[in-house]
């Protein structure tokens, strides 16, 4: 931190004992002691969580330094000069140093959300006029921001098949700035190629001026850092929901983009402007508790749902099982290509899709195991989001995805009878056994 000499530093601290001004105790009580050496980043185990909604800026030109610098962060040896929350903020700074490494990015900026941040990279890039090509198979609020409001600001989206590149190409107009892809795909785990993804983008690319170059942004939600780092591929931006894998604990929302240096002072603004910042509380859980024990939290996840996938594809009243790991799974090469952990192992991710085999249209069997999971299992929880410790269980297509109209859920192959499961930190027998027994009262 940098400390500035100041003339509170004579200042006395309590009435009755300072030497040459006497200050009430209730002044006291808001002011403490003017300057002290407590405030020690550098020699803390943990960051400490700071709470401070505007900041004592010492002299004017100290001020006017913070505003200036504001937007282009000084690397992280050198104290920023913080001014007000809303624009930069320690806690905050130190989670964002730690996931731009995390994600193997330049700058970090984050959010109050997971949807924030993703209004976020699409608003510092978009102007009226522009398009964006996106995968049909997507979270249900990023269909309705892209459907309701960009729409509103004559900003086209056209959804396709993502893992048809071919598809992709030839939604590409001249007015596309993005092209915009969540892998695996939420709900289905179907893989996009990133390495492909972006290969394409340079192409396109290579004959365009650079005031109308195409961004590839990337979803990284369902994987988490841990799984998989789309920079590496070659994407633009990064897009997180810090709610999820992240936090890890279901406790505190958030969201981030990870990116390249260029775009940073743009985000920063547009967070400024727009006002979506994450809560330096939010922020301190995230990185204390969060992003400490992901590797270790993921790892047991992926365990469990190896386990759980390998149980449910053989079960008669399964019709199909969707989870990156397994051989069965299509693109189950390019999943172990391109989902790798930190530490150099296959990561295919703590989630899996599941359809049950129906015997006429109706869902039925799928609507009563999740019914069933609601009132008689004891560590399937039903519940939207997911990457918490407790397994949730979800109907993607009534649920999470019911902004997708019932035609774009069937060529996001969103089945009736789909069932979403996220894996906690139980035991996977635990879980498997809860799940043999609903299965088997349907
Ligand atoms: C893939 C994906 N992206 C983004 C979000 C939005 O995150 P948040 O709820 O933190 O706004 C979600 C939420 O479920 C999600 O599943």
């Amino acid at each position: 931190m940098e400390q500035e000499k100041t003339n509170r530093d004579a200042y006395p601290t309590v009435s009755g004992v300072g030497d040459s001004r006497k200050v009430g105790m209730s002044t006291f009580l808001i002011h403490g002691k003017a300057q002290t050496a407590r405030w020690d980043f550098s020699h803390h185990t943990v960051p400490p969580l700071s709470s401070s909604v505007t900041y004592r800026l010492d002299s004017a030109e100290r001020g006017g330094r913070g505003f200036l610098q504001f937007g282009r962060r000084p690397d992280e040896d050198a104290a920023p000069v913080y001014i007000y929350d809303r624009l930069d903020e320690p806690t905050r700074s130190i989670l964002e140093d730690d996931l731009a490494k995390a994600e193997g990015g330049e700058v970090c900026c984050t959010f109050s959300t997971g949807m924030a941040a993703i209004s976020a990279a699409l608003g510092v890039l978009l102007k009226p006029g522009d398009h964006i090509v996106a995968y049909g198979t997507i979270y249900g609020c990023t269909y309705s921001l892209l459907t309701r409001w960009l729409s509103r600001l004559r900003i086209a989206t056209t959804f396709c098949d993502f893992t048809d590149l071919a598809a992709v190409r030839a939604a590409i107009r001249p007015e596309t700035r993005i092209i915009y892809a969540e892998t695996p795909g939420n709900p289905t785990m179907e893989i996009v190629d990133l390495g492909a993804l972006c290969a394409l983008r340079d192409e396109v690319n290579a004959s365009r001026p650079a005031d109308r170059t195409v961004h590839v942004i990337i979803d990284n939600t369902f994987a988490s850092p841990y799984c998989q780092r789309p920079l590496e591929w070659g994407a633009d931006m990064v897009v997180e929901s810090l709610t999820k894998n992240i936090c890890g604990f279901g406790t505190d929302m958030g969201g981030a983009v990870i990116c390249g240096k260029r775009y940073e002072e743009d985000l920063f603004m547009y967070r400024k402007d727009f006002g979506g910042v994450l809560s330096p509380k939010s922020a301190w859980a995230i990185l204390v508790y969060g992003l400490s024990t992901l590797t270790l939290r993921a790892k047991r996840q992926i365990d469990t749902a190896f386990k759980v996938a390998e149980f449910l594809e053989q079960h008669p009243k399964v019709a199909k099982m969707h989870y990156p790991g397994l051989r069965s799974h299509p693109q189950s090469l390019l999943a172990e290509k391109q989902m790798r952990s930190t530490l150099g192992t296959f990561a295919p991710g703590t989630l899996l899709y599941f359809e049950t085999r129906e015997d006429g249209d109706e869902p039925t069997r799928a609507r009563r195991l999740i019914n069933w999971a609601a009132t008689h299992s004891y560590c399937i929880t039903l519940a939207v989001s997911l990457g918490n410790i407790r397994t949730l269980i979800e109907a993607p297509g009534i649920m999470t995805h019911s902004a997708l109209p019932s035609e774009a859920q069937k060529r996001a192959r969103i089945a009736p009878n789909g069932i979403r499961l996220s894996f906690g930190l139980e035991k996977a027998e635990d879980i498997i056994y809860d799940l043999r027994d609903g299965l088997a009262q349907m």
